[in-house]
């Protein structure tokens, strides 16, 4: 819950991304960015990482692939979906990905993959939007717009809970950031910046 008096909401939207860009800086080796869009990322990256991304749409991949030559990253572009990342396991250093779980068909099945391509001790930063809390008007207003998201901004799902599903998937959160940001008057809806790892080591159960 947002107080009357806390920070107006450009200031919510400043905070999140100069978090979601420290995060993002902190990725360092082969850094595999999931929904790579338009290529809106470039300048947060790290130089000297080797860049690689996955865009399932042929209309942003072209962007995306000249943006990406223009930031000195000259692998081509990955055609797929995150459900199915046609790479080897631990292959990859750390994966990234801004507001794209919400839009992917099957969020624990990305999480699956995003665990199966990390090397051991890799990291995972995501930056989502997260549902409102139940019974709030910005919830009953993410629950109204969505079929509209879902419509027109790339299957955008905007009462998906991803920081539920990475609680359930196989990767140990290590960190995460809250912001509220203002959309319409007095309507605020949270993201959040969330730092996660695949486990360093095997975990072994005792039988
Ligand atoms: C809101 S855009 C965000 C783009 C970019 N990450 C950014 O922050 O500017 C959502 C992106 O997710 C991509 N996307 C949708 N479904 C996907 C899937 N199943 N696997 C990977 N990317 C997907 C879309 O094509 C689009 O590029």
């Amino acid at each position: 819950m947002v107080s009357r008096d806390q920070t107006p909401a450009v200031l919510g939207w400043e905070a999140f991304v100069a978090a979601r860009t420290r995060a993002i800086r902190g990725l360092t080796g082969m850094v595999l960015e999931l929904g790579a869009g338009q290529g809106e990322n470039f300048s947060a990256l790290t130089p000297g990482v080797q860049w690689l991304g996955l865009e399932p749409s042929s209309r942003f991949r072209r962007t995306l692939a000249e943006r990406a030559r223009h930031a000195g990253h000259h692998q081509p572009p990955i055609a797929a979906t995150a459900e199915a990342i046609p790479l080897d396991d631990a292959s990859v250093t750390n994966v990234m990905a801004t507001t794209v779980l919400c839009s992917v068909t099957d969020p624990g099945q990305v999480l699956q993959e995003t665990a199966r391509v990390l090397t051991p001790g890799g990291q995972v930063v995501l930056a989502e939007h997260v549902p409102a809390p139940t019974g709030s008007s910005a919830r009953r207003a993410q629950r109204l717009v969505k079929p509209f998201t879902k419509f027109f901004d790339h299957g955008c799902d905007l009462t998906r809970d991803t920081e539920a599903a990475v609680h359930n998937s196989d990767l140990t959160v290590q960190d995460v950031s809250r912001f509220h940001i203002r959309v319409l008057g007095r309507l605020h809806i949270p993201f959040v910046v969330i730092t996660a790892q695949k486990p360093a080591m095997p975990q072994h159960t005792q039988g």
